[in-house]
């Protein structure tokens, strides 16, 4: 019997640690309407910010990044200046601080349509009613494009801008910024590719640490899994790629090509975290590099409005970021 019940064990533990992904971080207050964060603390006051994709983008408060957090409003209540479809509906927003100026890049288009734009708007505080849009940064898609022009997201190169971007089609593109990054400076080019499939990859976010440039993105189906659940698998999952440069040459742990179908798992499906991703990094003074992202808690509900801020602090192992 003991020998039995310590065999039984030591499979528990075999099976927990094969799928050993840690369980969100602590997360209070109004943690739902959470679709594609993008994080930020205010360094005047120490306030995060979360910003999250629907109607004019949600704006969520709090003290610390495990909460509580409050329903403040949004970015831009008229939606914005870009004349094209959903552009009430805004999606995906990514901001950054540029010098003095918040910059929030966010994306115009309508579900399943390559008729996309990526715009711009800028405060100096973060806070709701402070934001003036600034309308097309000149990334802009139809169906004449390989990509689609959604899900941005700035990364800094030295004095450098570079826009990430892109979702299907032909997966993630970068374009050169301007040195303010406010428009394109240069024509975009491709970065990751999955020719396999329905090149479900979508939502990057690159993060420079310890001599690399870390390309998350994620993989699968986003959205309505309350009326039409993928299959075991299809669902949104975060995976990576990495590179000594920002501008290409990205590889997975396999050191596959992500331009040919490479990429790392990071985080999936586990427990009652179902379909995390929209996520992005964020070099947290308390806790250090953390991953964030949306994800359907299966005890709760599958419905997009049910999507809740999940974190995890990342430990590298070998260089390879891992929750
Ligand atoms: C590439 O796409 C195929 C088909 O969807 C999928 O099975 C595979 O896991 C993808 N590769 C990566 C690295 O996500
Ligand atoms: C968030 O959860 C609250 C209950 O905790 C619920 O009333 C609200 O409708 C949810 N928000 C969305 C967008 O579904």
């Amino acid at each position: 019997m003991k020998f039995i019940s310590t065999l039984i064990a030591t499979a528990l533990i075999f099976i927990s640690s094969a799928n050993a992904y840690a369980n969100p971080g602590a997360c209070s207050g109004t943690c739902n309407n959470s679709h594609d964060p993008s994080i930020i603390r205010r360094s005047s006051d120490g306030t995060y910010f979360r910003f999250s994709t629907g109607g004019g983008l949600a704006v969520h408060t709090a003290p610390a990044l495990v909460g509580p957090w409050t329903y403040k409003g949004v970015v831009l209540s008229g939606g914005s200046k870009i004349d094209l479809t959903g552009n009430t509906d805004l999606w995906a927003p990514d901001v950054h601080l540029v010098g003095s100026t918040y910059y929030l890049y966010y994306s115009v288009s309508s579900f399943g349509s390559q008729n996309s734009a990526i715009g711009l708007a800028t405060s100096t505080t973060l806070d709701v009613g402070s934001w003036t849009d600034h309308g097309a940064t000149g990334i802009a898609s139809s169906s004449s494009k390989n990509y689609n022009a959604i899900d941005p997201n700035l990364i800094a190169v030295g004095s450098a801008y570079y826009l990430n971007f892109g979702s299907f089609w032909g997966d993630i593109y970068q374009a050169p910024m301007a040195a303010t990054p406010t428009k394109t400076s240069a024509s975009s080019y491709n970065i990751a590719f999955n020719s396999s499939g329905t090149h479900a990859m979508e939502g990057s976010y690159m993060f420079n640490h310890g001599g690399y440039y870390y390309l998350f993105f994620s993989r699968g189906i986003c959205c309505g899994y309350d009326t039409d659940r993928p299959a075991k698998g299809a669902e949104y999952s975060i995976e990576v790629c990495r590179s000594s440069s920002a501008t290409g040459g990205f590889v997975d742990k396999n050191g596959v090509s992500c331009t040919s179908g490479g990429g790392t798992v990071v985080l999936a499906s586990h427990g009652t975290v179902y379909g995390p991703g929209g996520q992005g990094v964020y070099d947290d003074p308390t806790y250090g590099p953390v991953l964030y992202y949306h994800h359907v808690d299966t005890s709760i509900g599958y419905a997009d409005g049910d999507k809740i801020f999940g974190w995890n602090t990342i430990s590298w192992v070998n260089g390879w970021p891992t929750v």
